[in-house]
């Protein structure tokens, strides 16, 4: 039978212990990293989550505790009483490795099984094995770090929201399904059987209720949940720092915002960010880097090749051009050379999943000469004024993306840009790089469902200038909101809430809503803002993003102590699974197909 704690009482974690402990007697618990033993002699590494410490046992030792040490495996949990020593050789890149203890006391609380995988900081285990076995995974020192600090991230938050007069309210997690962004996740109701609640996308609607209710400001560490496709940054449900504010224009939240990161990276880890952080439209993001979360942290700006071009008889180009379309172009400076024409083959096939239907390119070689997909097809005026256009120099590369969409020519170049930046090695790691994106579009055209479709959300305000276009030219309303860039990141979002009614009623129509929709939709809401609606405007922040990029994590599951891998299903509880029959009747739910596979596995 396992050993208690009875009539120990632990005094020290383990990696606290120093040189000026020699002397001391005391009691340490932790997992066993390592036993080594060397006949007259045992030494066990002790690990707890502040490091390790050393134990010692020679021949000075009860012969109880040191036969106990000898059967010790890794991750067997143990409690020792000992008096620290200096040790005989000491171990520098310990924090600890002045010192040991000389065990007199060891009990054994729990033994461990061989685990499945060493429990070592940077483990390159396969991550699905990781997953599996998430509470081994968690007790590495690099996770235990990284979620110390998202608690120093989250903690600092509270206390920032609550120096500025914030209030955190808890809105609800069962709440009405609302079909504009992405998907809901559904829970079916047993009480109204065929009715569900869906988990918030975000706690948006509550919120703006909390302003109308009076609280002025409102604040809540936030869990959302989304039916998406996941990447490396994001994930089916995450946590947003929330907050709202009442009788304030669009830069008292960037304010707010801004002091928060500032005051978060100064506590957290001690680096200064200057504010306030620079401004850039949605416009200029798009023409000058091909995206609206442009990373500033390296140039290789997009080119509009549009006059160098106006002539040509090269179909790819003229065809574009001649469609209302555009061709573009980045120069990979000193590119040419770092990447042959098998790697050029590669992005070609690379940029089509942005959509782009070709990639022309050109290598300029050191000694002048070139070769090229285009050139050939161009005059040599055309040539010329490319090149000039892309202020192009021996070795370097030339890529050129043409489409009858526009957009597709930004997201494709915007994406080869920060691809090739990365390839070239010449992104600026050393600081945080953040600013903001403004004045957005209000609405995208959604080429699926041939409508327009609000951009941010349907409670965003337009931008008072051009609020008289919302029916004649619904694309070119600017949106009174806005983006917090961080390293090419979108961390943050927020806008100014539309608070007229009749304002809303017109969004609401603009977006193709009946106002028969609209009132059972958002009922509550229209009906809410007839009763003195405060000018209110508010934000979020994306917390396991942000706590990604500011600790330089690769990935948002490397700062999420339990996260769902890219098919949205958890590993380790082998969750989404199927229920009993039973379950399903109460809820008066009958399943169309053969019982669905289990798909928590990748
Ligand atoms: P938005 O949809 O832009 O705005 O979300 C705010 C921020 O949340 C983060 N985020 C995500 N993080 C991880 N996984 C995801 N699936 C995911 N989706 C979004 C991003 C994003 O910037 N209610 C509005 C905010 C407002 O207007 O006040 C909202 O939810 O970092
Ligand atoms: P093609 O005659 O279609 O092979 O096109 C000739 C060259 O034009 C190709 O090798 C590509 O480099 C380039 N190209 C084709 N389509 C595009 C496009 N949509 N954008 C940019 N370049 C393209």
């Amino acid at each position: 039978m396992a050993e208690t704690m009875k009539g120990l009482q632990r005094t020290h974690y383990c990696g606290v212990l120093r040189a000026g402990d020699e002397g001391k007697e005391v009691v340490v618990c932790g997992w066993v990293q390592r036993q080594r033993d060397l006949g007259q002699l045992i030494f066990i590494d002790l690990r707890d989550r502040t490091g390790i410490v050393q134990l010692a046992f020679d021949d000075g030792t009860d012969r109880e505790v040191f036969d106990k040490a000898f059967a010790a495996r890794a991750e067997f949990v143990l409690a020792a009483r000992g008096v620290v020593r200096e040790r005989s050789s000491k171990n520098p890149d310990l924090p600890t490795g002045d010192i040991e203890i000389a065990v007199s006391e060891l009990r054994v609380l729990a033994k461990s099984e061989t685990p499945p995988f060493e429990i070592v900081e940077d483990s390159n285990v396969k991550e699905d094995l990781r997953l599996k076995y998430r509470y081994l995974d968690l007790r590495r020192p690099d996770l235990q770090g990284r979620l110390l600090a998202r608690h120093r991230i989250v903690k600092a938050t509270r206390d920032y929201f609550d120096n500025n007069s914030f209030i955190e309210i808890e809105t609800p997690n069962l709440i009405k399904s609302t079909p504009e962004g992405a998907r809901d996740y559904l829970v079916p109701s047993r009480v109204f059987p065929g009715s569900f609640f869906a988990l918030p996308q975000s706690p948006q609607l509550y919120k703006q209720l909390t302003m109308l209710a009076g609280f002025d400001r409102y604040m809540q560490i936030a869990r959302c949940f989304r039916d998406e496709d996941l990447r490396a940054d994001r994930q089916p449900e995450f946590t947003q720092i929330d907050f709202e504010m009442s009788f304030v224009s669009q830069e008292d939240v960037m304010a707010i915002a801004e002091g928060l990161v500032k005051q978060l990276y100064r506590q957290v880890l001690n680096v200064e960010i200057e504010t306030p952080l620079p401004c850039m439209t949605y416009a200029e993001g798009m023409e000058r880097f091909g995206s609206d979360k442009p990373d500033l942290r390296f140039g290789m700006e997009l080119h509009n090749l549009a006059e160098a071009l106006q002539n040509t008889q090269f179909r790819v180009f003229a065809g574009a051009l001649a469609q209302g379309g555009s061709v573009r172009g980045i120069n990979v400076k000193g590119g040419a050379e770092k990447t042959p024409r098998k790697e050029i083959d590669k992005l070609t096939e690379w940029v089509k999943a942005y959509g782009a239907k070709g990639l022309a390119w050109t290598r300029l070689n050191a000694d002048g000469s070139a070769s090229s997909s285009y050139e050939k097809f161009l005059s040599e005026e055309e040539c010329a004024g490319v090149r000039a256009a892309l202020d192009a120099q021996p070795g370097d590369l030339l890529l050129l993306v043409a489409d009858a969409d526009a957009q597709v020519v930004f997201d494709a170049l915007g994406a080869l840009r920060c691809e090739m930046a990365a390839r070239m090695g010449i992104i600026d790691e050393s600081r945080p790089n953040l600013l903001w994106i403004t004045d957005f579009p209000l609405f995208e055209y959604d080429k699926e469902e041939q409508r327009y479709v609000a951009k941010h959300h349907p409670f965003t305000s337009p931008n008072p200038e051009d609020v008289d276009k919302l029916e004649s030219d619904p694309g070119s309303v600017r949106a009174q909101a806005y983006d917090m860039i961080l390293n090419g990141n979108e961390v943050g979002g927020g806008s100014v809430r539309i608070n007229d009614p009749a304002l809303q009623q017109r969004m609401f129509k603009a977006l193709g809503f009946t106002p028969e929709r609209a009132q059972a939709q958002f009922g509550f809401l229209i009906d809410a803002f007839r009763y003195g609606a405060p000018p209110h405007a508010g934000m979020a922040f994306g917390l396991d993003r942000l706590v990604m990029l500011m600790l330089g994590s690769e990935s948002i599951r490397d700062v999420i102590a339990f996260p769902k891998v890219a098919s949205s299903g958890e590993l380790m509880t082998n969750s989404p699974a199927p229920v009993d029959e039973k379950q399903l009747r109460e809820l008066g739910i009958a399943l169309a197909a053969p019982e669905a596979e289990n798909t928590a596995d990748e």
